[in-house]
């Protein structure tokens, strides 16, 4: 389980709130591994959180040009990672019998904790510049 909490938040109402809804679909991934096999309901969580992991990028990266923001280049560079890293799950878990390993879910609470905690945290004060709260 990774709990949304004020230590996360990057101070910015639209993003925390995406925020919020990615650890929530996380939080439903990991319920969906404990549950009995369903292989097509973990396939659809896993989809979901690849679509709007996608969707909150395009955000972030939508004010990193408006504002012009300095550390755009290594920033969208790690989302680009992640995306390519949850594309292979997706092959990976197709291919082995709908299986979710655990090392998925670790994975993807470990990157968005320290992801949220980190990246998204320098751009706060450029975001704050430019009026965004
Ligand atoms: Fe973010
Ligand atoms: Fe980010």
């Amino acid at each position: 389980m990774i709990i949304w909490d004020k230590d996360f938040s990057v101070g910015i109402k639209e993003i925390d709130e995406q925020h919020q809804k990615l650890f929530e679909i996380i939080n439903r991934l990991d319920d969906s591994t404990n549950a009995p096999t369903n292989t097509e309901k973990i396939s659809e969580i896993i989809k979901e959180l690849l679509d709007y992991s996608v969707y909150h990028f395009s955000t972030e990266e939508k004010y990193f040009k408006e504002f012009n923001y300095e550390h755009t280049e290594a920033h969208i560079k790690s989302h680009n990672l992640y995306k390519e890293k949850v594309d292979q799950f997706i092959i990976d878990f197709k291919e082995k019998d709908g299986n979710l390993p655990f090392e998925i879910i670790n994975f993807l609470s470990n990157w968005w904790t320290a992801h949220v905690n980190g990246q998204d945290k320098l751009y706060v004060k450029c975001f704050h510049e430019h009026g965004l709260y």
